[in-house]
């Protein structure tokens, strides 16, 4: 499988999991999605990535983002971490991890670094629009866990820009200031954002978070 790029669409797939059986459109739906893989099962860092991820699940339910998660370990192992992630992260987990065992969606979507590791995936991220198009990849190796602070602000990002004519800034967060879209020509962009817009360059305007 070729490297899946932003725009590609999400290839489908039916895979074992903690819960059972899961076809990932299915499972979507109409939401959107984050798709996060982790090295293995019993493993320090995503014992406390899991559990953070399950006590942010309210704030990824509001944007309408369901969560899964992929460890290439089985059901059955699955089940017996949750356990412990449970216990000493004082969560639930509250979403499904792929048991991916044959390596089969990991292979999909290029989950398998052999320079940084054989057999164990990195902590990839995909962030699929409702569309079932890639929006989002992000790769971190084994050993730094993921920031889920960023990730729901990506997703603020991403929903913002996929509604209006804008583009977040550097740092960005929901109900800052955003940049007009380039395109857009200063006399229409006055007409369009009615907040107002600030000429900080002829290429650089800045106009109200319109969703706040
Ligand atoms: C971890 O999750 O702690 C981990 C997994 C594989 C390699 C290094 C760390």
């Amino acid at each position: 499988m070729a490297t899946l790029r932003l725009g590609d669409t999400a290839p489908n797939f039916t895979a074992d999991s903690s819960i059972g059986t899961i076809n990932l459109y299915d499972y979507l739906g109409d939401s959107w999605g984050i798709l996060f893989s982790h090295p293995a099962d019993f493993t320090p860092v995503c014992t406390t990535e899991l559990g953070t991820a399950a006590n942010f699940k309210g704030e990824f339910d509001k944007r309408n983002v369901k969560m899964l998660a992929l460890s290439v370990d089985g059901a059955a192992s699955h089940k017996d971490w949750i356990k412990d992630i449970n216990e000493v992260q004082n969560t639930t987990v509250n979403f499904p991890i792929i048991a991916d065992e044959d390596r089969k969606v990991s292979d999909l979507y290029d989950m398998i670094h052999p320079k940084a590791d054989s057999t164990l995936t990195v902590r990839s991220v995909f962030i699929i629009a409702p569309d079932k198009t890639i929006k989002l990849t992000l790769t971190y190796p084994a050993s730094t866990g993921r920031n889920f602070y960023e990730l729901l602000r990506v997703i603020d990002s991403l929903q913002l820009t996929a509604n209006h004519k804008v583009a977040t800034p550097a740092n960005w967060e929901h109900g800052q200031d955003v940049v007009v879209s380039p395109a857009i020509p200063t006399a229409e962009a006055r007409e369009m954002f009615k907040k107002g817009v600030k000429e900080v360059k002829p290429y650089l305007r800045m106009t109200p978070d319109p969703t706040a």
